[in-house]
């Protein structure tokens, strides 16, 4: 069931969304060689904790920190640890999501470490432009899978990249995940009608190579990684659905 929000919920889920946008920012200055994966989710944790929120992934479903970091080849749910130290050349993924007064917002994006190659930073403009033209495209009276999975799918595939299929974006404001289940390629099982108070998330993770496929690491039950072990890039946006178009809630 998908909830339609009333104007005191969206108020609610903007200023969790602002502050999850904030908290991204705020970390973002940290990326740099030589920095562990669990000092940027001690930064982060301190910071949410500070403006009066909780860090949502914090266990959840049994997550054991406050946020994701996902490098490299580890397409999303990336576990931070005292032994991951970012390097040169490296991308990794910071995902927010908070719980202010109740309310959630989930954002995330994707970020170079130090000087990467033109291939990785080409691999991070084609996946933020793909989220991009999503969300230009996203109105109400339009069907979910033509103006998110389709223009997605349809931007990537050329440059021989693919939208990760197993996982996707999701309703979001009241709890973490709500329905719908957002697909970031073209498939009917999204053919649903847009309507004003809808909140989703548009999070396309992309793979730099036509093989979308992924598996989950046995050993910690939630590292998702590439099965081929090409990078993979991802940014996200907690998006409603206004009278005539969309609002970016995780927008800066
Ligand atoms: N923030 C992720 C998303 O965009 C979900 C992370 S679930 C966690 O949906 F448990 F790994 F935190
Ligand atoms: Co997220
Ligand atoms: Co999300």
């Amino acid at each position: 069931m998908i909830i339609i929000k009333t104007p005191p919920q969206i108020q609610g889920i903007r200023q969790s969304s602002k502050l999850a946008a904030v908290t991204l920012k705020y970390l973002s200055q940290f990326v740099k060689p030589g920095i562990s994966t669990q000092k940027l989710n001690k930064l982060a944790h301190q910071f949410i904790v500070k403006h009066n929120a909780i860090p949502a992934p914090l266990n959840y479903g049994g997550f054991p920190k406050s946020i994701c970091t996902s490098v490299n080849n580890v397409v999303c749910h990336g576990i931070p640890s005292e032994k991951a130290i970012l390097k040169e050349g490296d991308i990794i993924n910071l995902d927010i999501t908070t719980i202010l007064d109740g309310f959630y917002g989930d954002v995330s994006a994707t970020f170079p470490v130090g000087q990467i190659s033109a291939s990785s930073q080409l691999l991070i403009d084609q996946t933020r432009q793909a989220l991009n033209l999503a969300i230009t495209a996203i109105k109400p009276g339009k069907y979910l899978n033509e103006v998110v999975g389709k223009v997605i799918e349809d931007f990537v595939t050329p440059q021989g990249f693919s939208p990760v299929r197993e996982l996707g974006g999701h309703g979001v404001g009241l709890k973490f995940h709500e329905d719908p289940f957002v697909f970031h390629f073209n498939t009917s099982q999204n053919h649903l009608l847009l309507k004003p108070g809808m909140i989703f998330t548009v999070e396309p993770m992309i793979n730099a190579s036509l093989n979308w496929r992924v598996n989950i690491d046995p050993s910690d039950g939630w590292t998702v990684r590439t099965t081929d072990g090409a990078l993979s890039c991802q940014f996200e946006h907690t998006i409603l659905i206004t009278d005539n178009g969309c609002e970016v809630l995780t927008k800066l």
